[in-house]
């Protein structure tokens, strides 16, 4: 039988490694996807350290895929052979690409026909693979945000989500804030539309957004709870914190602190297909793209780690 390479967990908190598998074969409402990119997500720390209760090992990661459709399974829609399509963290159903079900690290995955996307033509994989995680999240953020144009809007940490939200703020009308760490980010940060960049490890966050009037809205990408607890006083009037980081330990809030200007925190997915319809849109119309660094499939452990390591400018991408 035939077999393609892949990059697997191999257990919980397990290496990534490089492997043979089989070449799967799709099911009814499934379709064959020969990947050609698949951007690797500070998410995939859900799948390596097993925070699913559906989550089995080994397991292929990668939710930011593309690739072109070259086996359709039963009942697979309106799906043809060699279309191109993306597929994000949703699956079919209660599926979770790259958890329930294997990802893109590979040279081929199933793709449930329900759940799949259709990718514009001109737009490159590589840089579309990172719209269907990283974008839709700071996108749909944004969009179902209380902010509108002219408001003060803090994106905190730059890495993968955080420049593309710095896109989408900055073309949404926002004043855009970049909340990083060390100057290293800030030319990049400020070339990609932040009209101010804080440097948290030098500057208080807090008392430069108060300066600003309060942010309306602070969306939350750096997986780090002290960060985030830190800045939300820098939120102003009916301001709202939106946490998109997944990881990091409990926040810690005084009570008086949501009194004080009604203020709010909540969470966001990037799970809502009519968000990443409105992603792809609002990128091509706006000129957004993101900032890739491209590794082949065999050095996926290594771009990982760059990933893990805020080094990466801005999204590492595999390309098979
Ligand atoms: N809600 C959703 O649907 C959804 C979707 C995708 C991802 N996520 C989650 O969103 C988070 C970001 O994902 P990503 O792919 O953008 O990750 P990423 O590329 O690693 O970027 C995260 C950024 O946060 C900052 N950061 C990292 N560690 C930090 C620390 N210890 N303290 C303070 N700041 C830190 C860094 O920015 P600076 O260097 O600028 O400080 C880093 O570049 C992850 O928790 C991921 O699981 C959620
Ligand atoms: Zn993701």
């Amino acid at each position: 039988m035939k077999t393609m390479k892949a990059v697997q967990i191999a257990r919980r908190g397990g290496p990534l490694e490089l492997v043979e598998r089989l070449v799967p074969e799709p099911g009814p409402g499934q379709v064959r996807i020969k990947v050609e990119s698949c951007g690797i997500c500070h998410g995939e720390l859900v799948a390596i350290e097993g925070h699913h209760p559906l989550m089995q090992y080994p397991r292929i990661p990668g939710h930011e895929v593309i690739g072109v459709i070259d086996k359709l399974g039963p009942l697979a829609g309106e799906w043809s052979v060699g279309d191109r399509v993306g597929v994000g963290w949703s699956g079919g159903g209660h599926e979770v690409t790259g958890l329930t079900y294997d990802g893109g690290y590979a040279e081929y995955m199933i793709g449930f026909a329900a759940r799949m996307t259709r990718i514009p033509a001109g737009l490159p994989s590589a840089e579309a693979s990172p719209l269907m995680c990283a974008g839709v999240t700071t996108f749909g953020a944004l969009k179902h945000s209380v902010a509108g144009p002219g408001d003060t809007v803090a994106i905190l940490g730059i890495g993968g989500l955080g420049h593309m939200a710095l896109q989408y703020a900055r073309n949404s009308g926002f004043r855009t804030v970049a909340v990083s760490r060390g100057g290293d980010k800030k030319g990049l940060a400020l070339e990609l539309g932040a009209h101010v960049y804080i440097d948290a490890q030098s500057e208080d966050p807090v008392q430069i957004l108060k300066g600003m009037g309060g942010a309306r809205v602070i969306l939350a990408t750096a997986p780090d709870s002290a960060s985030i607890t830190r800045i939300f006083d820098g939120l102003g009037e009916g301001g709202e914190m939106i946490i998109v980081a997944g990881m990091g330990g409990n926040l810690e809030f005084a009570p008086g602190q949501f009194l004080a200007g009604r203020r709010a925190v909540r969470g966001f997915t990037g799970t809502d297909p009519a968000d990443l319809a409105g992603t792809l849109n609002f990128s091509q119309l706006a000129n957004i793209h993101p900032l890739i660094e491209t590794f082949p499939l065999d050095q996926a452990a290594g771009a990982f780690d760059r990933m893990m390591s805020s080094n990466v400018r801005f999204r590492a991408v595999l390309t098979m």
